[in-house]
């Protein structure tokens, strides 16, 4: 009996000096560093984070952003429905209407939204059913497309390098006015053109402009007192 246990605790020995199992850490995904830089930049500038809702209602995502049922810059984008009244969000700027309405018309209101947004695009190199988007806005007394500017030049250089420009172009979008497109010089060929920039020498990163006032009063504030800037 004791040979064998003797026998048994021979063969079960551990080695103590063997290297043990290495566990592999991930890093985090290009998508989450990426927010989070963005969302630092801003925190670091006063704004607030702010949610809402992936599946939205045609409210918030149309109406409540000065596009009534009948605009035909409805088909700008092109919505997943779930049902007459519900759909999946084409873009983040619905937060900025149900933030506004919870502030009770009282400023300032200064919030960016990261979220997920979806189209019925055909995937390609460059667009994709389901993108990630950020919605910035500024709600306060006297703010004027000048702020809107030099944040815009400020976040460009942060976060796709100091030597970035800037180019406005006028644009259009139903809840801002005037509207405006943004570029940032192309970070590869540094203006020269290329192809990622497609021979232009321009990247352009967003859409923007001065909050519509009647955006600014559906969602419960008075446009007399308080005009606001907003990007995404
Ligand atoms: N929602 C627009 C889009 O998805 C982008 C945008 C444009 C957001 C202008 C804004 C804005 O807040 O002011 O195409």
């Amino acid at each position: 009996e004791e040979a064998a246990l003797e026998e048994k605790l021979r063969e079960e020995t551990i080695d103590v000096t063997l290297p043990g199992r290495t566990f592999s850490l991930g890093s985090p995904h290009p998508l989450s560093r990426t927010i989070e830089d963005i969302e630092d930049f801003f925190l670091g500038l006063g704004y607030e984070i702010a949610e809402g809702y992936e599946v939205e209602t045609d409210y918030y995502n149309f109406e409540a952003l000065n596009l009534p049922k009948s605009h035909p810059a409805r088909d700008m984008q092109d919505t997943f429905y779930i049902s007459e009244e519900t759909l999946l969000r084409t873009h983040t700027s619905p937060v900025q209407a149900r933030t506004m309405e919870s502030r009770k018309g009282r400023g300032p209101v200064k919030i960016i939204c990261p979220g997920k947004v979806y189209r019925r695009d055909s995937d390609d190199a460059t667009h994709s059913h389901q993108f990630t988007q950020i919605e910035g806005l500024v709600v306060d007394r006297n703010i004027r497309m000048s702020d809107l500017k030099g944040t815009l030049e400020l976040f460009a250089k942060e976060i796709f390098g100091a030597e970035r420009e800037i180019r406005l172009r006028p644009s259009y979008f139903p809840f801002t006015e005037p509207s405006v497109e943004v570029d940032i010089s192309c970070f590869k060929c540094k203006g020269a053109g290329c192809n990622v920039c497609k021979g232009t020498g321009w990247i352009e990163i967003l859409g923007a402009g001065m909050v519509h006032p009647n955006v600014l009063e559906m969602a419960g504030f008075d446009p007399d007192e308080y005009s606001g800037f907003a990007f995404g």
